[in-house]
C-alpha cells in the first residue's frame, strides 16, 4: 500500500481519524504541560531578597501611577557597557516580588536597578522638585507635587495582603503592623528594631526632609534608596544559584 492510500484509509475511516486526532493532541498536550510542573525549580533562590517594606510598596505603587518606568528601566543587561556604568547585571531573582516588574523597555533617563544609596536623601528631593537645579541639562520632568501630597495610608495592609496572594511571602505580623511600619519608617523617632526584623537594610529616617508630615515623596525616596541593595554582591556566587 503506498503512502497515499494508507493517508487515504485514515481520512476515510471516521473512527480511525478521531483516534489517532485524539493521539496526537494528546501528546501536544503533555508536552507543553509537563514542564509546569517543574516550574518551582527554575526559580532561583537568592539570599538577601525580601518583600518590600510597606513605604517601599507605597513608592513603588507612585512610582508606577507617575509612569517613571516610561523612561526609566530596571534590568542591567550582563554588557560590559552596563555594569561598567550601573553594577552587577540584574538578577531574576532581584524582580521575584514585583508585581508587576519594572523592566522597562526604554532609557530615555539612565537605569534605576541599582540606584540605592547613590545619592543622599537631599538629592533625591532637590531632583524630584527640580532636576535641572542639580543635573542641568536634565529633560526630567518636576514632581514638586509629591513634596507637598500626604501619603494615602488607605488600607495599605489590603494591598500586602493582595500581594501574598500574587505569592509574596508577607506573614500575619507583617499585615498586622503594615500601617505603623508604614509611619515608621519615615519617622525618625520611631522605634525600628520589629520594621528592621521584618525589612532587613530597610532605609530609615526622614526622608523629604520634613519630619512632621509623611509625604509621597517619602514613600518614593524610601523606594528609589532600597533598589539593587538587598543582594550583597561581595559574597554573590552565580554558580551557587546555577542548577
Ligand atoms: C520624560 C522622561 C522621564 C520621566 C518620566 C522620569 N525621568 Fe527620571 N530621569 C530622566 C532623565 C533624562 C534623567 C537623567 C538626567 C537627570 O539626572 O535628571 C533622569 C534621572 C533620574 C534619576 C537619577 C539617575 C542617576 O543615575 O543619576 C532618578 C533617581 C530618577 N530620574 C528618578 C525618576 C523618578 C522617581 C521618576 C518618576 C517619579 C522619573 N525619574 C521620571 C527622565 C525621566
Amino acid at each position: 500500500m503506498s503512502i497515499l492510500d494508507r493517508h487515504k484509509s485514515v481520512e476515510t475511516n471516521a473512527t480511525l481519524l478521531l483516534v489517532l486526532s485524539f493521539l496526537v493532541v494528546t501528546i501536544g498536550g503533555i508536552v507543553e504541560i509537563a514542564p509546569l510542573f517543574y516550574l518551582q525549580n527554575t526559580i532561583e533562590k537568592v539570599e538577601g531578597m525580601r518583600p518590600y517594606s510597606p513605604l517601599e510598596l507605597k513608592g513603588r505603587e507612585i512610582y508606577q501611577r507617575e509612569g517613571c518606568y516610561v523612561c526609566h528601566s530596571q534590568m542591567i543587561r550582563p554588557f560590559r557597557d552596563e555594569v561598567e556604568r550601573y553594577g552587577h547585571y540584574s538578577l531574576a531573582a532581584e524582580s521575584m516580588y514585583d508585581h508587576p516588574f519594572q523592566w522597562g523597555s526604554k532609557r530615555t533617563g539612565p537605569d534605576l536597578a541599582r540606584i540605592g544609596d547613590r545619592y543622599s536623601n537631599e538629592w533625591h528631593v532637590q531632583h524630584l522638585i527640580e532636576p535641572r537645579s542639580v543635573v542641568p541639562e536634565s529633560i526630567m520632568p518636576s514632581y514638586s507635587f509629591l513634596a507637598d501630597t500626604d501619603l494615602d495610608a488607605t488600607n495599605i495592609a489590603g494591598h500586602l495582603k493582595t500581594n501574598r496572594m500574587l505569592g509574596v511571602p508577607y506573614d500575619d505580623e507583617m499585615i498586622e503592623n503594615a500601617l505603623a511600619d508604614m509611619r515608621d519608617q519615615a519617622n525618625p523617632d520611631a522605634d525600628w528594631d520589629g520594621l528592621l526584623a521584618r525589612y532587613p537594610k530597610a532605609k530609615t529616617g526622614d526622608f523629604d526632609g520634613n519630619p512632621n508630615r509623611l509625604t509621597e515623596m517619602d514613600a518614593v525616596i524610601a523606594y528609589l534608596q532600597m533598589l539593587g541593595t538587598l543582594v550583597d554582591f561581595s559574597t554573590f556566587d552565580p554558580e551557587a544559584n546555577a542548577r
